[in-house]
């Protein structure tokens, strides 16, 4: 890695969860902290790349050197502000967004009458899948994945299911990665390749898996 080595490069990069409101109180969201995606970022901008963060709610600062920080709150805002990003050299779709939103979201606070209450849920739109097969698709389509187990098969499936060059599994389990933590394990795979990254600080790890896209994908 050389300091500008990403130079002139225009990388799109999500991060965090979304929130999907339920009424003006309430939301379903997740437990994403947004820091990978963050690390990601500050990683991409300090070697020189173009840099466009589309945040969802996370409370963390934004990294120097960005073109642009776009905050959303919502998968379906999301969707909108990655979309209007393209086209770009790479996308990098590290945010948690939910898979599933209210049918519709109750205009005021819903209140408790019921022992039961049943909430409508409608698929919410999968990005990353919708810009691997873009008119204006990136030429690098990563995307994350978050398993339990069977990490290999869930993750090669991702893999051809959204049409992505490479997937960056979360390698759960090990002591001191995931949501919060600053740090964490991946292994990456591609088509006809893998690679094992930490447990490292994300920010060793966003530079570790730059490295890997530009190894593959050479200006
Ligand atoms: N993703 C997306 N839009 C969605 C859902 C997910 O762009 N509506 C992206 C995420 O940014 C991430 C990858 O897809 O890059 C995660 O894929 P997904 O199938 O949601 O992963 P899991 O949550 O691990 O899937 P599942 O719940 O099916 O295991």
């Amino acid at each position: 890695m050389s300091a500008a080595d990403l130079s002139g490069r225009r990388i799109v990069v999500s991060a965090g969860p979304t929130f999907e409101d339920i009424d003006p109180v309430r939301f379903i969201g997740n437990r994403s902290s947004g820091k990978m995606g963050f690390a990601i970022a500050e990683a991409a901008a300090r070697r020189g790349a173009q840099v466009v963060l589309v945040a969802g709610p996370v409370s963390l600062p934004t990294p120097p050197g960005l073109q642009q920080r776009v905050d959303v709150r919502s998968a379906r805002q999301m969707r909108e502000a990655v979309i209007a990003q393209l086209p770009a050299d790479v996308y990098i779709g590290a945010a948690a967004v939910a898979d599933y939103a209210p049918a519709e979201v109750a205009p005021g606070k819903i209140k408790k009458k019921d022992e039961q209450l049943t909430l409508a849920l409608v698929r919410t739109p999968d990005i990353l899948a919708e810009v691997a097969v873009h008119a204006r698709r990136p030429t690098v389509v990563v995307g994350f994945a978050a398993e339990t187990h069977d990490v290999e098969f869930y993750a090669r499936g991702k893999l051809e299911k959204k049409k992505v060059d490479m997937i960056a599994a979360n390698r759960v389990g090990v002591s001191g990665s995931g949501f919060e933590s600053d740090d964490n394990a991946l292994t990456v795979y591609w088509l006809d390749g893998e690679r094992a990254l930490g447990p490292a600080p994300k920010t060793a790890l966003a530079d570790q898996l730059l490295d890997l896209i530009l190894a593959r994908w050479p200006a």
